[in-house]
């Protein structure tokens, strides 16, 4: 019934050593085995060597949870999108509402770090979303508009085939508590107008559009059968692989 093949990503936040992401990454690689949706796990750092080795040949898709903006450079501690692609990193989580709250991460701060997921070969997963605060002013809609049109400030109709936008309403992050079905559809399709508003319709089309915040295998499959809604963006239930496993069953 869709037109976009969903893409369900875990977003393992900063969990998991070297070690133990060895273990969780090998839980879910027969997960992804015949699902009918793209399995993604974007992992810390330091566990992307391992869950790539172990990735390896399956239908997995790693990425990264950040990237700079330069290609490298006098920037103690970061780590630049041609390094993750040289490793075979696919992915790069761009914008996450943790690193807007915590890092200083700004619409503008994201579009640098866009683009560079973008030079350095890598599809992103694009997040926005609002604040509870901005969602009792009636400004959701605005303002997820606003964020997708700034991070997507230069890119091209081509690039717009590697991203991925996640919406993450910030309240139901961490939460337990989650977007309605409707809500998350709202918003999908708000972001997906807007998308289609800077490069046509065929193009927010072929966009897909991920929901996060809270997302679980009980509430998975409303979500996910909303037609805006092409997938997921999930943190504590991507640690658990069977929690996973009924995810990626929902969106096949
Ligand atoms: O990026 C995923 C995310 O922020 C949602 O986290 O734990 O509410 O599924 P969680």
């Amino acid at each position: 019934k869709k037109l976009r093949k969903a893409v369900i990503a875990g977003n393992w936040k900063m969990n998991k050593t070297p070690e133990e992401a060895k273990k969780l990454v090998g839980a879910i690689l027969p997960l992804a085995k015949d699902a009918g949706c793209e399995v993604v796990v974007c992992v810390p750092y330091v566990d992307l060597f391992p869950v790539l080795e172990a990735a390896k040949g399956s239908s997995v898709g790693v990425g990264a949870q950040n990237c700079h903006w330069a290609p490298s450079g006098a920037f103690t501690g970061e780590v630049s999108a041609p390094m993750l692609a040289s490793m075979g990193v696919q992915y790069v989580i761009i914008g996450h509402s943790e690193r807007r709250t915590y890092f200083g991460e700004t619409d503008l701060t994201v579009n640098r770090r866009i683009r560079a997921a973008l030079d350095g070969g890598l599809s992103a997963i694009l997040c926005v979303g609002e604040s509870l605060e901005q969602r009792e002013q009636g400004i959701t809609s605005e303002l997820v508009a606003m964020q997708t049109k700034i991070a997507l400030g230069g890119v091209s109709a081509e690039e717009l085939k590697r991203i991925i936008i996640a919406y993450e309403p910030i309240w139901a992050i961490g939460t337990g508590k989650t977007a309605t079905a409707e809500q998350a559809n709202e918003v999908c399709a708000t972001i997906r107008a807007t998308v289609a508003s800077l490069y046509g319709s065929s193009a927010a089309d072929a966009l897909t559009i991920q929901y996060g915040g809270s997302m679980n295998a009980k509430n998975a499959a409303e979500l996910l059968a909303q037609p805006d809604v092409d997938g997921g963006l999930i943190g504590g239930a991507s640690l658990k692989p069977d929690d996973f496993a009924q995810i990626i069953k929902a969106a096949g």
